[in-house]
């Protein structure tokens, strides 16, 4: 089941990507990502609840600024190195989010849930570790292709002098 921005996200990272090992990275996350719908859905049902709800309006800015920086006038390792940090936020605001409801499951003695939920939290940042492990080659690789500003050079990896990170 793909319903949620963040695998949206990951999809159109995973497409965008050019170093192999991040591309690896997003297609293994997403693949977990559709595990952690799967343990929402259990924790839904266990409730009686429908997972059906409000949009999330934080995670539509995240994956927003992630499109900007895919449809940006970037390349190579830059691209990465943009692509990392979009993806960084998300797993950062997942972590977050879980870890919330996961406390809540706690004090409400749902053992089971709080469980599941702490399994997702693990695989979130163990993500976001491997993603900063990522970052020190590829902003050395980003650094090495992209000029600075005032050197006024042509080279890979920047076509414009955008934000990416
Ligand atoms: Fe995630």
């Amino acid at each position: 089941m793909r319903r949620s921005a963040t695998i949206t996200q990951e999809l159109l990272s995973l497409q965008t990507a050019s170093a192999t090992e991040l591309q690896q990275g997003f297609e293994k996350h997403l693949k977990q990502t559709e595990v952690h719908v799967q343990r929402l859905e259990e924790i839904f049902q266990a409730l009686g609840e429908s997972p059906k709800g409000k949009k999330c309006v934080g995670m539509e800015g995240l994956v927003k600024e992630g499109s900007e920086v895919m449809e940006g006038a970037f390349e190579g390792a830059v691209l990465d190195s943009g692509l990392i940090g979009a993806a960084r936020r998300v797993e950062h605001y997942e972590m977050a989010a879980y870890g919330t409801v996961c406390a809540i499951a706690k004090v409400l003695g749902e053992t089971k849930h709080a469980s599941l939920l702490e399994q997702t939290i693990d695989e979130e940042t163990e993500t976001d570790e491997k993603l900063t492990e990522l970052a020190e080659t590829i902003n050395t690789q980003a650094k090495e292709e992209s000029p600075r500003k005032e050197q006024g050079e042509s080279k890979p990896g920047v076509k414009t002098s955008k934000r990416v990170a």
